[in-house]
């Protein structure tokens, strides 16, 4: 088992990965959580799949178990959902000392947090993501939120889990769109991080080699996550530079009613957007757009998405990471180190057409 401690004062965890590691979640849960009942928070795909072996670990090592599951998809993280899991954490009696654990992907990890950092003032939580999007970005860190008619993620909160359990077999169930979802979040740690890891990944170039390498690659992208967030929890600051490719990515996302392309699509487009308006700015070497494009198709990913002026400004103008008519553009120096770099809206705006 391979564990990476995330080192928050006060709020330490470990985020441990091995291959079958959901029959070992009581176990490794036990010495660390206060509580008698652990409540499952899962959804109507993951459930089939896993809760019962992690219920299972759990009653052996002592636990009362809780089983809440939620309809798959983004439409769940929403105030409607959150009430209700609320209320059914009540219904099954949980208490103070007791522990909200999230089964699943983004969603069920981001609403289950939420729902964990807010039920009587905060009890514990537990993430164990099952797809590659969550194990390398959204379980790590403490993001939780739910989206509001107004945007995604606008009613959440940093609340960090007590540990992260990730199983790499889980992966092997996921659809190939769903794993290449999450791999331009792994692409996105090569270009703003680590060049030998963006290169690594060229190397190894397709689902298949990934998962013979998968642990190194999972940990590659949560321990430089890990070093980010140590450094920069509240998101102030270095943390900012997970959102390459996120600025633009999110207009494409927003376009087209966050239908047509899942976060990833968008995010790799954005990438290749953020690396051409890189080097018109003359930070990014020329040559970057295209490696980068060529990564991204290895793994099946779009570089281009079309949206209209309008698009780009009616989203960016209330862009989250804006500050008054600023916004704060994530750009490479070179592939494998980024820095931000505040710009005028009407500017960015004009630079992209
Ligand atoms: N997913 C970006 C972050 O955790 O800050």
């Amino acid at each position: 088992m391979s564990t990476l401690r995330v080192n928050l004062p006060g709020r330490e965890y470990d985020i441990v990965c091995q291959k079958g590691i959901l029959d070992k979640a009581g176990s490794l849960l036990r010495p660390i959580l206060k509580g008698k009942l652990a409540a499952i928070v899962t959804d109507s795909n993951v459930e089939p799949l896993y809760a019962a072996r992690v219920a299972r670990s759990l009653h052996l090592a002592g636990f009362q178990v809780a089983l809440l599951e939620i309809p798959a998809g983004e439409t769940s993280k929403c105030p409607e959902v959150l009430c209700q899991v609320w209320e059914q954490l009540m219904d099954v009696g949980l208490t103070r000392t007791d522990a909200v654990i999230a089964l699943g992907g983004g969603v069920v990890g981001d609403l289950a947090g939420f729902a964990a950092a807010t039920i009587l003032r905060g009890v514990d939580f537990v993430q164990i993501p099952t797809t590659l999007l969550a194990q390398v970005d959204s379980s790590v860190g403490g993001k939780v939120a739910v989206d509001l008619e107004a945007g995604k993620n606008l009613a959440g909160a940093f609340y960090q889990p007590k540990m992260v359990i990730m199983d790499p077999d889980c992966l092997n169930t996921l659809p190939n769109r769903v794993f290449s979802d999450g791999m331009a979040e792994v692409i996105k740690y090569g270009c703003i991080w680590d060049r030998a890891f963006f290169d690594h990944l060229a190397a190894l170039g397709s689902r298949k080699a990934i998962m013979e390498d998968i642990e190194s690659v999972l940990l590659r992208c949560c321990d430089i996550k890990r070093q980010v967030v140590e450094q920069d929890e509240r998101d102030t600051g270095l943390r900012m530079l997970l959102n390459f490719g996120h600025t633009v990515g999110h207009v494409y996302e927003k376009a087209y009613h966050y239908e047509t392309y899942t976060h990833g699509e968008a995010v790799a487009a954005g990438m290749v957007v953020a690396a051409s308006l890189g080097t018109a700015l003359g930070i990014t070497p020329p040559e970057a757009k295209d490696e980068i494009s060529a990564l991204l198709r290895q793994f099946g990913l779009p570089t281009e998405i079309s949206a209209t002026p309008e698009d780009y400004r009616s989203t960016l103008v209330k862009d989250k990471k804006s500050q008054g008519s600023r916004i704060h553009l994530v750009v490479l120096e070179e592939i494998g180190k980024a820095k931000t770099l505040p710009l005028e809206q009407s500017r960015l705006l004009n630079m992209l057409g």
